[in-house]
Parts: structure tokens; sequence; C-alpha cells
């Protein structure tokens, strides 16, 4: 299973959802009663389920939300930061009771997933009602930056990611078809775009970001897979030789912020995709 870090979570997910939830109506959240958010991580999607979901109704009881990770110690940061409730397991043998959630819901989990179907299959088995996916579409990132390298290294590393990653991190387009092969009904696809802005002045998190870019710890996180995708005869250049302009721009970065005339605005487009469980099965 792919690691991430808390930083890195808190990091992608800072902002997501907060300026629209327009994308997310198909999962009619208002009249939600019991949500599972599966590969929850640190639990920032868990959060915007929870507050779309508490009833206009103020008589009636809020939904039960729920974020299940496979992993122990997202969790630990997921739980420190709210009430909710939390568990801990896998998504291809979730530990629930059939029908036990009437949506389950995953966000950057399937792009992870070397067998996504099979998850696919247990968030219908544990949905009554609803099923949906947000996916981010990484083949279709945009980068705008005053450090002009930053967009075309930017792209390096992530078609070498896409190269050399073993599970399908371009799904996005796929998984209306998964969910008809699985048997949902009444398939719909919307798209949020994530912009994130970097300007001054900086938080401290993105001048961390800057720091990493600097030293190439950032990229090291995913040395693993972008080794793969670029050490090869037929990549435009090697690891060692990516990671080297890397942390040449990232000291640009710095220079800039320090005279504060560094901005950057990255683009990820998401793909949700939501289906119903026939009510026969
Ligand atoms: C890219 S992160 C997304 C986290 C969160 N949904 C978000 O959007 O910020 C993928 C998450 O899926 C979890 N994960 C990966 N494989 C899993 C599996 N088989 N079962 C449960 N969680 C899994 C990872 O631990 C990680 O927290």
């Amino acid at each position: 299973m792919r690691r991430f870090s808390a930083a890195y979570l808190s990091r992608t997910r800072a902002g997501m959802w907060a300026d629209s939830i327009a994308a997310l109506s198909d999962l009619d959240l208002p009249n939600r009663r019991r949500i599972l958010d599966v590969g929850c991580g640190t639990g920032e999607l868990t959060q915007v389920l929870a507050a779309a979901s508490q009833s206009e109704n103020t008589n009636a009881a809020p939904a039960r939300v729920v974020g299940l990770d496979a992993d122990r110690s997202l969790l630990d940061v997921a739980q420190s930061e709210t009430d909710l409730e939390y568990a801990q397991g896998d998504a291809t043998a979730l530990p629930f009771a059939d029908d036990a959630f009437d949506l389950v819901v995953c966000q950057a989990l399937l792009i992870n997933l070397p067998k996504p179907a099979a998850a696919l299959e247990e968030f219908a088995r544990v949905s009554s009602d609803l099923v949906a996916t947000i996916e981010p579409n990484n083949a279709h990132v945009g980068v705008d930056s005053t450090v002009e390298a930053e967009q075309r290294l930017e792209q390096t590393a992530r078609d070498a990611f896409v190269r050399g990653v073993n599970t399908d991190v371009s799904i996005g387009d796929a998984v209306p078809s998964l969910f008809d092969s699985i048997g949902l009904q009444e398939i719909s696809t919307a798209r949020y775009h994530h912009e994130k802005r970097t300007e001054p002045p900086y938080s401290s998190a993105e001048l961390s970001d800057a720091a990493a870019k600097a030293s190439g710890s950032g990229l090291d996180d995913h040395a693993t897979e972008l080794r793969r995708g670029l050490d090869t005869e037929t990549a435009p250049t090697s690891y060692d030789e990516l990671r080297s302009q890397w942390r040449e721009m990232g000291r640009s970065i710095v220079e800039q912020m320090q005279d504060s005339s560094y901005r950057r605005v990255e683009v990820v487009p998401f793909d949700v995709t939501v289906g119903r469980v026939p009510s026969d099965t």
C-alpha cells in the first residue's frame, strides 16, 4: 500500500471544497443519514461531508459520518482534530454489515488501489443507496509559476510518476464504466477544479514546501515511482538529473519568496462520479 504523510495530505487538501461544494450535489448530502468516507486519510473530506450533511431541519438527528483508513497514524491525526468517528480497515474488505450506510464515498483512493473494482464492489455491498468517488485527473493538472522551470519540471515529474506507478493514476475517465460493470445505476459525473494559489504573505506550509523543493525531499517521497518512470533508456532525463534541476528550481523559489515576488497557481481537476445501488441487491 502506498503511504502518505499527514503533512502531505493536509498540504494538498488545504482549502479543498471551501469555495464550492456544487460538484457534490448528486451525493445528496443534506438527506444522508449514514455516510462512510473510505481512505479518509487525515479526514479533510470527512469533515466536509459531516458539515454538508447536517440536516437543514435542526430537529433531525445529525447524520452518522465515519472515516475509514488502513493507516492508523493518519487516523490518529484525523481523530485529534474532530470528534467524528474513525475506523481502521481495508477498502476491499470493509468491516461493516451489508447496507450499513446510505452513502459510501472516497476521495483520491481508487488511483492508489491495484484493484479499484474490488473496492467499489465493497462500497456497493455496505451502501443501501449511493456510492460516490472523487478522483483527481493527474494527467490534466495545470501549473503556472513565476519560476520559469517549475511548470516544465513538475510536468516531467508528473509524467514520470504516471509511467512509474503500478496503479492507474489516470483512472478518472474509466470510473463511470467501472460503476456500470458492478451494476450501479443512474450514474452521473461532475468536475471540481481545486485551485491552489501561492502568493504573499506565504503560509508556513508554503515556506516548508519551498524548502522541501530546495532540498529535494519532496521528490524523494515518490522516489520509487519516479525512478521506475525515469531510469529507462527512453526517458527524457534520469531521476538524479531531475532531482538536481528540481533543487535548483527550489532555490529560485526560496529566493523569490524572500523578496515576495513568488507566485504559483495549480489547478487539479477532480472527477466526481455517483451511482445508485439497485434496490434488489
Ligand atoms: C491520496 S490519500 C487520500 C486521503 C483522503 N481521502 C484525501 O482526499 O485527502 C489515499 C488514502 O487511502 C488510504 N488507503 C490506501 N489503500 C487503502 C486500502 N486498501 N484501504 C483503506 N485505505 C487505503 C491511504 O492510507 C491514504 O490515506
